[in-house]
C-alpha cells in the first residue's frame, strides 16, 4: 500500500517534469519564430530583389538608403500597436492613403505575399523598441 503510493507519486512527478519540458519547448520555439519573422522582414526590406524599401526609405544598417520616402524609424514613432492595420495597409497598397503615391502596391500587385508583409510589419514595429 505504502509502496504503491510512493510509485504513484513518482509517476506524477515524472509527468509534471515531462509537461514542464514540453511547455518550455513550445515557448522556446515561439520565441525563435518571433525573432525570425523580424529578421525575415529586415531582409525583405533591405534586399533589392525583394521589398527594396531602402531605395526610398531610411532604415538602420544599410549603406546610403534613399530619402524619397519618409525615414521609417521616425514614422514608426507615430504608430501604436493598435495601428498595425494602418502600417500593413501602407505596404499592401499605399494608394489608399495617397492615390498619387510612388510607393509600389506590394500586396495588391502581389510583389510580396501576405506572410512577407506580416514579417515586414513585425520588423517595422521592432524598430520602435530600438531594435536593429
Ligand atoms: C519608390 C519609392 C518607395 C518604395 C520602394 C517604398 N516606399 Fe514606402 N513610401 C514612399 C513614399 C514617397 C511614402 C510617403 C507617402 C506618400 O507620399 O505616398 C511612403 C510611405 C510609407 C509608409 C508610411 C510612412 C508614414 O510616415 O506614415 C510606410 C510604413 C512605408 N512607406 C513602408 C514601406 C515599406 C515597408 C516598403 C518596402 C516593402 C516601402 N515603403 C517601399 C515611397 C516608397
Amino acid at each position: 500500500m505504502q509502496k504503491e503510493r510512493r510509485r504513484n507519486s513518482s509517476r506524477v512527478r515524472t509527468l509534471v517534469f515531462a509537461g514542464l519540458f514540453l511547455l518550455s519547448m513550445v515557448l522556446f520555439t515561439g520565441m525563435v519564430f518571433a525573432g525570425s519573422s523580424v529578421d525575415e522582414g529586415r531582409k525583405i526590406c533591405t534586399t533589392r530583389k525583394l521589398g527594396n524599401c531602402v531605395s526610398c526609405h531610411y532604415l538602420p544598417d544599410v549603406e546610403s538608403p534613399g530619402n524619397v520616402g519618409p525615414n521609417l524609424v521616425e514614422s514608426m514613432k507615430n504608430y501604436t500597436p493598435e495601428d498595425r492595420a494602418i502600417v500593413r495597409q501602407w505596404i499592401v497598397d499605399a494608394r489608399k492613403f495617397n492615390p498619387e503615391t510612388i510607393m509600389p502596391p506590394f500586396g495588391a500587385n502581389k510583389i510580396l505575399n501576405q506572410k512577407q508583409i506580416d514579417a515586414i510589419v513585425d520588423y517595422l514595429y521592432s524598430l520602435k523598441k530600438g531594435g536593429k
